[in-house]
């Protein structure tokens, strides 16, 4: 069973009160709170390795391009990715998925169909209707019943 006090304990944002009472926090899709092995990791880095990555061939940009691919190798494992180049990092999650949209718009033409759901983010809707609209291609998307959930029947082919 997971010791919530123990994961808390981690995270030292969460020590504080908000409104007299223990933070809770949930608006992590759009910041995630960051334990205190990261916080240090990041303090490290740029305590003494802060460099530019791949386009510098002195000591500190080989160690933070070394430090950099290292981590790539690791999200790779995590995600059970087949190759680390498959892993790409982005500014965010809007950021990414405009890449993968505008990577479609040489592919998609009048008469293709883009699927999205009614429970997205913004981040992972408007991509698609800038790229609809660029190319012709027509936005569905799955609707949602009133319990939050999606009415499959409207997308089975
Ligand atoms: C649930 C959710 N998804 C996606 C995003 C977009 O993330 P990003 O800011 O990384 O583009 C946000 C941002 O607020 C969010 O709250």
């Amino acid at each position: 069973m997971l010791d919530i006090q123990k994961i808390r304990a981690d995270f030292p944002i969460l020590s504080q009160k908000v409104n007299g009472k223990p933070l809770v926090y949930f608006d992590n899709g759009a910041t995630s709170q960051k334990p205190q092995i990261v916080i240090d990791a990041i303090a490290q880095y740029y305590q003494e390795i802060n460099a530019n990555i791949h386009r510098g061939v002195h000591t500190l940009s080989q160690l933070a391009t070394d430090a950099y691919e290292v981590s790539r190798g690791k999200i790779q494992n995590h995600i059970n990715a087949k190759h680390a180049h498959e892993v790409i990092f982005t500014s965010g999650t809007t950021h990414g998925i405009n890449a993968v949209a505008n990577g479609f718009a040489s592919l998609l033409k009048v008469g293709d169909e883009v699927l999205v759901s009614a429970l997205e983010h913004h981040s992972n809707i408007v991509p698609w209707q800038m790229l609809c609209e660029r190319t012709g291609a027509t936005l569905k998307v799955i609707p949602m019943n009133e319990k939050g959930e999606l009415i499959q029947s409207e997308y089975d082919t």
